[in-house]
């Protein structure tokens, strides 16, 4: 491969996960919205059922796991063809950890469509866990951007 296309190609992994945060930001919206279809009062209910929160939680979400798996397996190949190597640091493991971590949560769908609370709580814990990691994959992926910028 052109060695200019693989050093572009640098960009390509920081921009997706940049729209992925917003997404993700989108997503927590409609699940704390799908809640308050759940637990508000009769009057808020009847209001908030109109907006199909649940479901639109549940496909934003999906796509949210979708763009993460191939985000993420995007950025370790591209490290891979400029570097040669992969470098096995925070965000290499963070990134890795927050991939899983959503996988399963995502996997607690089908026990929380039945009502499981226990299932209810994993997700919106494991979920927040990832929303934090997020914000903290962003200043170390913005560090290698800055490196990477550097060597330019
Ligand atoms: C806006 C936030 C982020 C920025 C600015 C960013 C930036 C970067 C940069 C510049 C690289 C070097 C390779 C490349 O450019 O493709 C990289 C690699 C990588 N990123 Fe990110 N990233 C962000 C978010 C994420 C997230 C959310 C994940 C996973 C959930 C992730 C996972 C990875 C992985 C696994 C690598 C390969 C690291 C290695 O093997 O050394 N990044 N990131
Ligand atoms: C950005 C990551 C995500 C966050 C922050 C998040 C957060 C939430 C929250 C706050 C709820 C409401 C819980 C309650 O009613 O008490 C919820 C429900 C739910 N989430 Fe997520 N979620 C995320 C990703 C996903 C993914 C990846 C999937 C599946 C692919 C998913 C599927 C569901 C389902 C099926 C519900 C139940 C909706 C209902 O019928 O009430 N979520 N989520």
């Amino acid at each position: 491969m052109p060695e200019a296309l693989a050093f572009n190609l640098n960009f390509l992994h920081p921009l997706l996960m940049a729209v992925l945060l917003a997404g993700s930001g989108y997503a927590l919206v409609l699940g704390i919205r799908a809640k308050k279809t759940r637990t508000g009062t009769p009057e808020q209910r009847k209001e908030l059922i109109k907006g199909r929160y649940a479901q639109r939680h549940y496909l934003a979400g999906s796509a949210v796991l979708a763009v993460m798996v191939l985000g993420t397996l995007g950025g370790m190949a591209v490290t891979f063809l400029n570097n040669g190597k992969l470098f096995v640091g925070p965000h290499l493991l963070v990134g890795l950890g927050m991939t899983g971590l959503i996988a399963i949560a995502a996997a607690l769908a089908p026990l929380m469509q039945r009502g499981n609370e226990l299932a209810r709580k994993a997700h919106v814990g494991l979920n927040m866990l990832v929303m934090t990691l997020f914000l903290w994959q962003t200043v170390s992926g913005l560090q290698i951007v800055g490196k990477i910028l550097g060597q330019a």
